[in-house]
This record gives structure tokens, C-alpha cells and sequence, in this order.
């Protein structure tokens, strides 16, 4: 487990007075939170609050209305839709409640991809997707196609492809939202054994259990705003 008091480490993810309007609807309402490396914190809330909303600013998917997201030193602000795309491409994996895979790519083409995306040419690409998907237990299924892999074995791909291309930051929206408990529980060994070898993680989740299990830190969303921030004891 990480020692999240400890300031020392560096910030990866700030945000100060984050307002996200949906026409007249507030789906953030004054964010603002920090996030250090080799930290996993869990966000939590009630269906609504913002949690997907707060995930896609710091992910560079979407603009805040005002206030300032930076991530691994960038201010997303500053950045035109390239420059956003390419930060998203290199800094940033995301893994999502439905996988997110492209149907008509097996499980290796699917996690390389990622890394092509960069410039990586396909032959290094492959090698490590392949490396990838041996690390996270399912490099037999990388001539599979999504439609026949289980579900867990999807968001195992998915893991795979969200960690191609190093990222600073990992997040991750209901990852296990979809899945049976016993794959969800091996989604979630797979998270804090990433944590454990200093990967920085963003967990939204409205799983109580996925929460305490993964996360070292709590914050808890209320109608767009940060409701509450806690500590969690690493459970066994
Ligand atoms: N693209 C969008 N267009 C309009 N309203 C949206 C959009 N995305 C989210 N919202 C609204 O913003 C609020 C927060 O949504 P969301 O961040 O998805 O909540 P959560 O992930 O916590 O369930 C909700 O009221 C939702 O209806
Ligand atoms: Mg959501």
C-alpha cells in the first residue's frame, strides 16, 4: 500500500474549481482535489453525481466549463484537440465498464493498437501486447476475438491495451460494473497489483468493496462537489 499522506510525491492529477454545465444542469459543481503518484483513490458517489464527468476531465476527454485540470504537469486547457488526443495517447489509460474493445480485432490487436497509435511499429507493438497479455494471464486467448472472450477476459484485454503505453495514470470507470463477482474480484487483484508496483490509479466506482479493497483514498461525490475526502485501512 502506498503512503498517500506522504507529500513528497509528486502531484499527477490537480484539479482547482472544476465546473462542468450540462446546459442548465451542473454535473460538476467546484471540484478541486489532488492526486499523487503511487496513489489509488476511489470515487465514490450516488448514480449522478459526476463521477464519469470528473473521470472524462481528467482523462482529456472533455473540456471543464471553467476552472483548470492539469495531469502529469500538462494543463489540459492549454491544449487544442490534437494535443489533447496525443495526451490522452500517451499519458493517460482508461478502462470502462463495458470494455470498450473494437469487435472486429482479436485480443492482440486490440492492446497493440494502442501503441501503433504512437508510432510504435506493429512488430514492437505486438511484442509487447503479447508480453502484456502473458503478465495479466490471458496471452492463450490473443487470436480471440472480443464476442468470444468471457467477460473478465475482456476487461483483462482492456488492462492490457490501458497499459501499452506506460501511462502516468490509470483510470478506471466501474470497472467491474459488468462483470460476475469472481471475475470482478480478479479484476480488482489485477488493479492492486498494479498499484502495488507504483501505478497511479483513479477508481469510480459506486462498489463499496472495490473501493476498499483498491483504494487507499476515498472521495466521496455529492451533486458535483467533493462531499468528503477519507484514508482507507489496507484490507487483507
Ligand atoms: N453528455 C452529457 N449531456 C448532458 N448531460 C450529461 C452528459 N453527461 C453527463 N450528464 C449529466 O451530468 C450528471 C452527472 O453525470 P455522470 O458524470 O455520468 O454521473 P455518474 O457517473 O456519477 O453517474 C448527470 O445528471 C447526467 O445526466
Ligand atoms: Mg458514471
Amino acid at each position: 500500500m502506498t503512503t498517500d499522506s506522504d507529500s513528497s510525491r509528486q502531484v499527477v492529477v490537480r484539479l482547482e474549481g472544476v465546473h462542468k454545465d450540462y446546459g442548465d444542469a451542473k454535473a460538476l459543481d467546484g471540484v478541486s482535489l489532488e492526486i499523487r503518484a503511487g496513489e489509488a483513490v476511489a470515487v465514490m458517489g450516488p448514480s449522478g453525481c459526476g463521477k464519469s464527468t470528473l473521470l472524462n476531465m481528467v482523462a482529456g476527454l472533455d473540456r471543464p466549463t471553467s476552472g483548470t485540470v492539469r495531469v502529469h504537469g500538462e494543463d489540459l486547457g492549454r491544449l487544442n484537440e490534437t494535443g489533447l488526443a496525443l495526451f490522452r495517447r500517451r499519458h493517460v489509460g482508461m478502462i470502462f465498464q463495458f470494455f470498450n474493445l473494437i469487435d472486429d480485432l482479436p485480443a492482440l490487436d486490440n492492446v497493440a493498437l494502442a501503441a501503433q497509435l504512437t508510432g510504435t511499429s506493429a512488430r514492437q507493438a505486438r511484442r509487447r501486447a503479447l508480453e502484456l497479455l502473458d503478465e495479466l494471464g490471458i496471452a492463450g486467448r490473443k487470436d480471440t476475438y472480443p464476442a468470444a472472450l468471457s467477460g473478465g477476459e475482456r476487461q483483462r484485454v482492456a488492462v492490457a491495451r490501458a497499459l501499452m503505453n506506460r501511462p502516468a495514470l490509470l483510470l478506471a470507470d466501474e470497472p467491474t460494473g459488468a462483470l460476475d463477482s469472481r471475475s470482478g474480484e480478479q479484476v480488482m487483484d489485477l488493479l492492486i497489483d498494479l498499484n502495488q508496483i507504483g501505478q497511479t490509479l483513479l477508481i469510480v466506482t459506486h462498489d463499496p468493496h472495490l473501493a476498499t479493497r483498491c483504494a487507499s483514498r476515498l472521495i466521496e461525490v455529492a451533486d458535483g462537489r467533493v462531499a468528503r475526502e477519507s484514508t482507507l485501512e489496507p484490507t487483507a
